[in-house]
């Protein structure tokens, strides 16, 4: 692990003005003051009472069992139907002609879908995947892009207890083969294709590439189903018996179908997320844990009114945020939703703001990486739109610097709506900390406190807390039900990755650094492993210098994220060419960027490559990635003694400039 302060930004934060929930907000919350302190009381309570907001088939007794930690169980011997509690509960409820999801496509067409229809859909999904012999516990792979079909899919999954895996469609079909073979999925979800600024873009083709044919088919899979979206493709490959088109089978089959319960520890879903070493890891999330984390951080965190409010959280269903914000947390709860499947600038910069005006969004969350990309297009764009609905507004992925936290605050908020920037991780589950509408004072930049029924605390090297006003390590020192469950098929990388570095004290190491400001308000620093952070998008430094080294004119290849404007962080590598081979300048760089999208996905291309004669390392060996990072943002270089040859920089800087 590398030293404290390696992360993104350090804010300060005692100038920082305090923003008081309004008076409206503090009249009609959902939360209240008094949840921290029950809470605290009895933490399994408090968690118990929260589960109980969902249905359950058969109740559960305890509430944690710890006794095979740091694999925890929660909600012990409870069974419930998570797609039930996301869709039929609701219908059951009377509310079946409530709008679920308000979907807008990027070319502008658009589709309504109520929780009935929800209902029915998911119904079909499920009946058809039943129908192929697909069975509980089964890996599902989703691989597509923002349109209704992937929600059902994966609701259609949690109702068969298939778990689903779901591989953001910007990844490369090598990065989808990795996670097929990893997880054994049977069968992979796909579209034809998907709209990409106004054009549609071939996503199929990736599907065939990574499932191969032949002595290269990814042996665990047996269907591979297609959504029509783009219909650009008159000669879409078809490998018959294998491939079906959705319409004619998921299409043609029932929408009956009753919804059999499954243990809380069930595993739900996994997701890969970048460590710092090796390859991808499958986080596994459970049933009941999770979506009591998912429903009761959607209720509280976003001060949900049903059939009020209409939620607008801007992620991709590939990502965490996707899963517990766009899925999970707002259907457990009845909410209306909007859906949007494409990019914040097509056809202009006003998409996002004619989406709020038209659907009367009254809760908008994103990531600060877009606010920031907002203020850059400049205010003039969502001054020309009435934002007047919006009441509630978040912030997710990355730390929010003060000045965007502001103009979102104006800007968009209109100087009236709390901002909850919100803390979590893929393996957390759900937010874990956060403001609270209606409770909380804000500060500009700072997370705040941990939610009720949450613990965090910010240690030094020894697990001892830091005081007030000094950077430490942030764990969580309690278990809590949205608590990742493991790593898919790898209990000790689980073990080593998240519990070995406070074994002693038992607490999860979340690889941030953080502190606590002299009001005990909590400041998330940013990573301090070899994890970067770039738009709100995790990669890890090694998997990105694995890419480059794969390439046949790299010898070795160091990467760093730098700070950058508006991405938070950017990705910049140093790589030593292959004795003999020859720098073909811009060429080879050009190379070099498409290896890493062919490898992992074009969001990992460095933003800047400098091919150097040489790499800082220490005696031991090992990479100095801190003065790289130090040449990489223009700083004077920090101690180069320990060095073996501290003459390296001058010639890195001369090949920079
Ligand atoms: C990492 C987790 C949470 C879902 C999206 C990212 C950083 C996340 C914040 C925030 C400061 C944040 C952390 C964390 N992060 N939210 N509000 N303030 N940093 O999920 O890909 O698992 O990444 O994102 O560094 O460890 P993820």
């Amino acid at each position: 692990m590398n030293d404290l302060g390696k992360g993104t930004t350090t804010m300060s934060s005692s100038a920082s003005k305090v923003y008081p929930p309004s008076p409206e907000f503090v009249a009609d919350a959902n939360a209240t003051k008094e949840m921290y302190d029950r809470a605290e009381a009895d933490p399994l309570e408090f968690w118990a009472e929260q589960a109980r907001r969902l249905d359950w088939e058969t109740p559960f007794g305890d509430v944690l069992d710890s006794s095979d930690a740091p694999f925890f169980k929660w909600f012990i011997g409870g069974k419930l139907n998570v797609a039930y509690n996301c869709v039929d509960r609701h219908v059951a409820a009377g509310k079946g002609d409530r709008v679920a999801i308000h979907w807008v496509g990027e070319p502008g067409d658009s589709r309504d879908i109520t929780y009935s229809q929800l209902k029915d859909e998911v119904s079909q999904a499920a009946n058809y995947f039943a129908s192929i012999g697909l069975q509980t516990g089964d890996r599902v792979a989703i691989y597509m892009p923002m349109v209704p079909e992937a929600i059902i899919s994966m609701l259609a999954c949690a109702r068969l207890g298939l778990t689903h895996s779901v591989v953001f469609a910007g990844f490369s079909s090598a990065a989808l083969r990795s996670r097929i073979d990893d997880a054994e999925a049977k069968m992979v979800i796909t579209t034809d294709g998907q709209y990409r600024r106004g054009k549609p873009a071939p996503l199929k083709e990736a599907v065939d590439e990574a499932v191969g044919t032949g002595a290269d088919a990814a042996p665990s899979i047996e269907k591979v189903l297609v959504v029509r979206r783009t219909n650009h493709d008159p000669n879409l490959n078809w490998v018959e018996g294998r491939d079906v088109w959705w319409d004619d089978t998921v299409g043609e089959a029932s929408p009956n179908h009753e919804p059999e319960s499954f243990d809380a520890e069930h595993p739900l879903f996994l997701l890969y997320t970048s460590g710092t070493t090796g390859k991808p890891k499958g986080i596994v999330h459970s049933s009941g844990g999770y979506l009591t984390q998912a429903s009761y951080t959607f209720h509280n965190v976003f001060d949900h009114k049903e059939g009020r409010d209409v939620f607008w959280c801007g992620a991709d269903i590939g990502w965490v945020t996707g899963h517990t914000y766009l899925v999970y947390g707002p259907l457990s709860n009845g909410a209306t939703e909007i859906i949007y499947e494409g990019t914040p600038n097509t056809p202009n910069e006003h998409r996002h703001f004619e989406v709020i005006e038209k659907y009367g969004v009254t809760t908008y969350y994103i990531a600060p990486t877009l606010i920031r990309t907002f203020m850059k297009w400049g205010r003039e764009i969502p001054d020309a739109h009435d934002l007047s609905s919006l009441r509630l507004l978040g912030s997710v992925g990355e730390p929010i610097n003060p000045e965007a936290w502001r103009w979102y605050n104006e800007v968009i908020g209109g100087g009236r709506c709390p901002i909850v920037d919100t803390w979590w991780q893929t393996e957390t589950g759900g937010i874990m900390i956060s403001p609270l509408p209606g409770v909380t004072e804000t500060k500009p930049g700072s997370a705040m406190r941990p939610l009720p029924g949450i613990s965090a605390n910010v240690v030094d090297d020894n697990g001892n807390a830091v005081a007030d006003g000094e950077q430490g390590y942030l764990v969580l020192d309690k278990p809590w039900p949205g608590m990742l469950r493991g790593i898919w098929g790898d209990d000790a990388r689980f073990k080593e990755t998240y519990w070995s570095r406070f074994a002693e004290q038992g607490w999860y190491f979340a690889g941030d650094g953080a502190r606590y400001d002299e009001d005990h308000a909590l400041w998330v620093l940013g990573r301090v492993d070899d994890v970067m952070n770039v738009s709100g998008h995790r990669i890890s430094t090694s998997e990105v210098e694995s890419a480059l080294v794969s390439h046949s004119a790299v010898a070795e290849a160091a990467v760093i994220g730098a700070a950058d404007e508006t991405t938070g962080q950017g990705i910049v590598a140093f790589v030593i060419l292959m004795e003999g081979t020859e720098n073909s300048g811009d060429a080879l760089i050009a190379e070099l960027r498409n290896q890493v999208a062919t490898d992992i996905s074009p969001i990992a291309k460095p933003r800047e490559i400098n091919i150097v004669p040489e790499l800082p390392k220490t005696r031991s060996g090992k990479i100095m990635r801190r003065l790289l990072k130090d040449v990489a943002e223009g700083r004077e270089l920090g101690d180069t003694s320990t060095l073996v040859d501290p003459s390296v920089f001058e010639a890195i800087r001369a090949r920079q400039s």
